[in-house]
C-alpha cells in the first residue's frame, strides 16, 4: 500500500458518496436472474465480492452486461426456463454472501453445481446452510461433511420446512427464503436475533410474497421476482471508515450522500452517536425497497461504549473500525456477543487485538467479548490485513491518527469491497468533490 503518511492530519471535508452496497448488490443480481426478462441495475459495487456474484449467475445462464463500463449493468434473467447446469466449478472467491446465498439457489437446481472459493473461504463454515438445505431436500456434500468448501450440490425438488436458525445470519436467512421460493409448501426461517433484513425488503420491491412477524420470516414456494429496475444506495459499511475518520481527524466537516440507511444495518451509527460523535443523520428517500440518505458528520471527541449481543447481527462489519473509534475514546468500551468475527474472512476478533496491542493500543477478547481501553496514542508500525478487506480498512483509519505512520501488508484485499477507498479518502482531505 502507498503510505498515507502524508494524509495523516488531514480533515475530511465536503461532500462524497461511496460505491454500492455490496449486500444489495449481491442480491439485486440473484433476484435480476431469477427473473423472466431484463432487469437494470444503477450502481452495483464493483469490488472482487460482487463480481464473483455476477459471474456465478453467468454460470448458471443469466446474461450480465455492462455496456460501456457505465454505472448501470443489464441482467437477462432465466425465468421460466430455469437455471442450467453450470459447466465448471462455481468460484466464489472470498465472499461468503455469494457462496452462501448462492447455495440456496443451486439446492432446487436440476443437476450437479459445484462451489469453491480462496483460502479463506475455504475456512469458512457452511454447515449452517447446508444442513438446513438437506432437511428440504438437496444433496449437498463436501469436506467435513459438508461443512467446508469445494461443495457439491445435487439439487431438485424441495420441500418447504420451518427453520429455527442457532445463529443470527442474513446470508443463512436469504439461502433459505431462496431455497423456499422454490419448494413445495412454504418456508419459514426464525432467527434468534435480528440480521439484516435486504432480502426481505428486496424480495417484496420486486412483487414476492413474504410474512414478517417478529424475527420469522415464511415464503410460500412457487413464487419469482419480476425484472426490475434496482437503485442500490451507498453502502453504510463502506461509509463507516470515512466517517469513523471524521470523527476522529479534527476539523473535519464531511458530508456523505445517498447513502443506505436500513435501520436493520446501521446500528454502527447508534454506536457512534452514543460515543458522541457529531453525526446529523437525513434519510431523504427509498428506492428498491431500501432507505436511503444523507449523513453528516463532524469531527468530535468520544466517550466509550458498550455494545449489547442483541445489536451486534446488525453491526457485526463495523466492528472492526469500532474498535478504532473505541481505542481513541475516554475509558473502557466493551463489545458483547461477538465470536462470531472469529469466522468472517479472518478471526477479526484476534484480528483487533493482536493489531491494536501491536500498535500501543489496549484491547483483549475474553470469551466472546472484546474490550477495548481508550484513549490510546497509537504508534506507527506494521499491521497485516490478513487479506480482510474490513480489517485493512479499518486499520488504515488508525494511520490516519497514529503517532508515525502505519503501513498495512496485503492492502490489495481492499478490492472485495471497496476498490476506491484510498481515492475517496483524498478526495475528502482535498475538501470532496
Ligand atoms: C452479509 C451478512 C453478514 C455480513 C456479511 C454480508 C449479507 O454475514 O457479515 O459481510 O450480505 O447477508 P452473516 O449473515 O453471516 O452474519
Amino acid at each position: 500500500m502507498k503510505p498515507i503518511r502524508d494524509r495523516r492530519s488531514r480533515p475530511l471535508t465536503g461532500r462524497v458518496s461511496v460505491p454500492g452496497d455490496k449486500s444489495i448488490s449481491h442480491r439485486a443480481l440473484m433476484l435480476a436472474a431469477l427473473a423472466a426478462g431484463t432487469s437494470t441495475i444503477e450502481g452495483l459495487n464493483d469490488g472482487a465480492d460482487v463480481t464473483a456474484t455476477a459471474t456465478a449467475v453467468t454460470a448458471l445462464g443469466a446474461g450480465v452486461l455492462q455496456p460501456d463500463r457505465s454505472a448501470r449493468v443489464e441482467v437477462e434473467g432465466w425465468g421460466d426456463r430455469g437455471p442450467v447446469e453450470p459447466v465448471a466449478t462455481i468460484d466464489a472467491g472470498n465472499s461468503g454472501t455469494t457462496a452462501r446465498i448462492l447455495l440456496g439457489l443451486l439446492a432446487s437446481v436440476d443437476g450437479h453445481c459445484s462451489v469453491t472459493g480462496d483460502e479463506s473461504l475455504k475456512r469458512r463454515p457452511m454447515l449452517r446452510v447446508v444442513a438446513p438445505l438437506r432437511a428440504m431436500g438437496a444433496v449437498i456434500d463436501g469436506r467435513a461433511h459438508g461443512d467446508l468448501l469445494p461443495l457439491a450440490v445435487r439439487g431438485g425438488e424441495l420441500e418447504g420446512r420451518d427453520h429455527e436458525l442457532a445463529v443470527a445470519s442474513a446470508q443463512v436467512k436469504s439461502a433459505l427464503l431462496l431455497a423456499g421460493m422454490h419448494a413445495s409448501g412454504s418456508t419459514a426461517v426464525t432467527e434468534p436475533g435480528d440480521s439484516r433484513d435486504h432480502t426481505e425488503n428486496m424480495l417484496r420491491a420486486s412483487g414476492v410474497d413474504i410474512e414478517v412477524t417478529d424475527r420469522t420470516v415464511r415464503i410460500a414456494g412457487g413464487q419469482r421476482p419480476v425484472a426490475m429496475h434496482w437503485d442500490v444506495p451507498g453502502d453504510i459499511s463502506s461509509a463507516m471508515y470515512l466517517i469513523v475518520a471524521a470523527v476522529l481527524l479534527r476539523g473535519s466537516d464531511l458530508m456523505i450522500d445517498g447513502v443506505g440507511l436500513n435501520p436493520k444495518r446501521s446500528t454502527a451509527l447508534d454506536v457512534l452517536k452514543r460515543m458522541g460523535a457529531d453525526l446529523a443523520i437525513d434519510p431523504t428517500s427509498e428506492a428498491s425497497g431500501e432507505p436511503r440518505g444523507e449523513i453528516h458528520v463532524r469531527s468530535s471527541t468520544l466517550q466509550a461504549c458498550t455494545v449489547d449481543a442483541s445489536d451486534v447481527p446488525r453491526l457485526i462489519d463495523e466492528i472492526p473500525v469500532l474498535a478504532i473509534a473505541a481505542s481513541q475514546a475516554e475509558g473502557d468500551s466493551a463489545f458483547h456477543g461477538v465470536g462470531e468475527l472469529r469466522t468472517k474472512e479472518s478471526d477479526r476478533l484476534a484480528a483487533i487485538v493482536e493489531g491494536l496491542r501491536g500498535l500501543g493500543g489496549e484491547a483483549e477478547a475474553a470469551g466472546d467479548t472484546l474490550f477495548v481501553r481508550g484513549p490510546r496514542k497509537l504508534s506507527g508500525g506494521i499491521v497485516d490485513s490478513g487479506g480482510d478487506h474490513r480489517m485493512a480498512m479499518a486499520f488504515a483509519v488508525a494511520g490516519l491518527v497514529s503517532s508515525a505512520s502505519i503501513r498495512i501488508n496485503g492492502w490489495s484485499c481492499v478490492q472485495t469491497s471497496f476498490p476506491t477507498f484510498l481515492d475517496l479518502l483524498g478526495t475528502a482531505q482535498a475538501g470532496g468533490r
